[in-house]
């Protein structure tokens, strides 16, 4: 079954990616590849579906809390109108290195503020300026950091601002109480704390794919 879900990947992207899109896309991965970052970044699929969600809310102002290479970046930078700027944060300086030289070469240099450090840091700093919120969020980092960027960005919403976050469903795991992963812990206790914020309303999509069987949450300020 598995390798249906690649090949229906492997058919969105023929289908529905320009032929520079690819290309684009596809030197972003081999600069990762080479430069030894983890093969962890989202699909080309997920990429464009996130690029949509951007797009679907209007938003101006996206945060990203973990960017790797910065491929889901750029899908997401890309939605944005002139005037937009997304924020993204990376803990690892190497990792952030080869982000930004992905962003100069593809001309987002404007566009795309890179942050190097703990996320908690960054999101804490953004809150006491009083930063005026963000539209969109994506949280793609370490998975038992999620409460806390959740509890952070929070206070970085307004109404309509949509919160996705990777890695929920992690192969089913999500739905094991017994587990001794402490990744899985953190997306169960990131659920319960989304459960608990009267100001969202979220829902879960289980994804399939050439990134094997996982899921996101989506969640909206009312
Ligand atoms: C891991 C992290 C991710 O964000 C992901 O999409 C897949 C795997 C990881 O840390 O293993
Ligand atoms: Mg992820």
């Amino acid at each position: 079954m598995e390798s249906k879900w690649t090949e229906v990947d492997a058919f969105f992207e023929h289908q529905f990616f320009t032929d520079s899109e690819n290309c684009d896309m596809h030197d972003i991965l081999e600069s990762s590849r080479s430069g030894g970052l983890p093969d962890i970044q989202i699909s080309a699929s997920q990429g464009k579906m996130l690029q949509l969600l951007v797009r679907m809310s209007s938003a101006s102002r996206v945060l990203e809390i973990g960017t790797l290479g910065g491929y889901s970046t750029v899908f997401m930078a890309r939605a944005l109108p002139d005037h937009g700027t997304l924020h993204t944060i990376e803990l690892e300086p190497e990792h952030a290195r080869i982000a930004q030289a992905n962003f100069d070469r593809l001309g987002l240099q404007e566009r795309i503020i890179l942050h190097i450090g703990d996320a908690r840091h960054h999101l804490q700093s953004m809150v006491d300026s009083n930063d005026s919120g963000f539209d969109f969020i994506f949280i793609d980092a370490d998975k038992v950091s999620y409460p806390d960027y959740l509890k952070l960005v929070r206070n970085l919403t307004k109404p309509g601002t949509v919160i996705v976050a990777d890695n929920i469903v992690r192969g089913g795991e999500l739905v094991n109480p017994a587990t001794n992963d402490e990744n899985v812990r953190g997306v169960q206790e990131f659920c319960t704390a989304l459960s608990q914020c009267p100001e969202l309303e979220t829902s879960g999509i289980q994804t399939v794919g050439n990134k094997g069987y996982d899921g996101w949450t989506i969640s909206v300020v009312v």
